[in-house]
């Protein structure tokens, strides 16, 4: 597997990880138009630790994908150390990377410590990031995903990096919110800016990647040795080669109705060919539909489908209503 250090000098622009969303065929979909690296949903260390099938379907990578960087949480260092080991074993040449989930702000998860919670410990953050490094082993490079703080105001990430990359993180990718703010209003870039004075490892930029502009901007900038595109995937899988595009200066192509449906068709199939649940089938349609004439009444439909076949009709009405 490649070192992030030499991964980063070549390639820069990822799939974040998001729950519920990044899965195997997400992934595919993602690398096959230009993402360089792709993340799973995060992926509870206690769901491992309690051998939970469900949570290890989350880790193990499809065989048509080339490598995976697997995103851990929880708040207990052994299991931390067990989940990495294991995760290390079973995924073998295809593991990325390990990256620590930091950032997540359901209360559900802070509410047991872990996620954005761990921001306000730094001295249990850095326990977490040892185990994970001692389980994962010298050849798996672990990094973590922070946010800018807690509660709005208070600013904690460049400190808090600092004390991750003393503890051994490879590389930290940083949200520009609070954790108070969810996914409202706006990322701040300067908090990015921040932490990357602060660190000597690469910093990876999150946060308000809504499109191939934004990336380019950012990444031309130098500041960043990366960045992580998150809801701007949703039904453009296109921002990853677009925003390479962009930097080589190359012209656009325009992904018109016609080439959403079709995207939307290869996004279905791959959902059945890798044994995803059709459900989520439903939230792909209200991305790849934006901009289709006639969506919301296709929208509404899409809440009777239950097969791939169903949706598939569903295509077609729309392929009839383009101009
Ligand atoms: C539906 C959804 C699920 C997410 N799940 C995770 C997750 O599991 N782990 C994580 O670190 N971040 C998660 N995030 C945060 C994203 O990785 C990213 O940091 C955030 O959305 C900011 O990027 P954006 O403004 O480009 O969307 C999630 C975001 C969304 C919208």
């Amino acid at each position: 597997m490649m070192r992030l250090d030499e991964r980063l000098s070549s390639s820069n622009v990822f799939l974040a990880p998001m729950a519920g969303v990044t899965d195997a065929a997400y992934r595919l979909i993602c690398r096959a138009h230009g993402a360089d690296l792709a993340y799973t949903e995060m992926v509870s260390v206690a769901g491992i630790h309690f051998r939970s099938a469900k949570t290890w379907e989350l880790v193990i990578p499809h065989p048509d994908e080339p490598e995976i960087a697997v995103q851990l949480f929880g708040s207990i260092p052994a299991q931390f150390e067990e989940a990495a080991a294991q995760i290390a074993e079973r995924v073998g040449e295809k593991l990325a990377l390990i990256d620590i989930n930091m950032a997540c702000p359901v209360r559900k998860v802070v509410s047991k410590g872990e996620g954005s919670a761990l921001m306000d410990d730094p001295g249990k953050a850095a326990e977490i990031v040892e185990a994970t490094r001692r389980g994962a082993g010298d050849a798996v490079d672990v990094t973590v995903k922070i946010r800018r703080g807690r509660t709005t105001g208070t600013e904690l990430a460049p400190e808090f990096a600092k004390a991750m990359e003393a503890a051994g993180a490879a590389a930290v990718a940083v949200h520009g919110r609070y954790a108070s703010e969810f996914y409202r209003g706006t990322s701040d870039f300067g908090c990015v800016e921040r932490v990357a004075d602060a660190v000597s490892i690469p910093v990876i930029a999150s946060g308000d990647m809504l499109n191939a502009h934004r990336i380019a901007e950012v990444l031309g900038d130098g500041r960043v040795a990366a960045v992580m595109v998150a809801r701007g995937s949703y039904g453009n899988p296109w921002i990853f080669e677009d925003a390479k595009r962009m930097m080589s200066g190359e012209d656009l192509p325009v992904h018109d109705a016609a080439a959403k449906l079709d995207a939307l068709e290869e996004h279905l199939r791959l959902l059945v060919a890798t044994e995803a649940h059709i459900a989520r089938a439903r939230s792909l349609v209200g991305w790849y539909m934006r901009g289709v004439p006639g969506a919301s009444a296709l929208r509404n439909s899409a809440m009777t489908c239950t097969s791939l076949d169903d949706y598939l009709d569903l295509i077609e009405i729309a392929r009839t209503r383009l101009p």
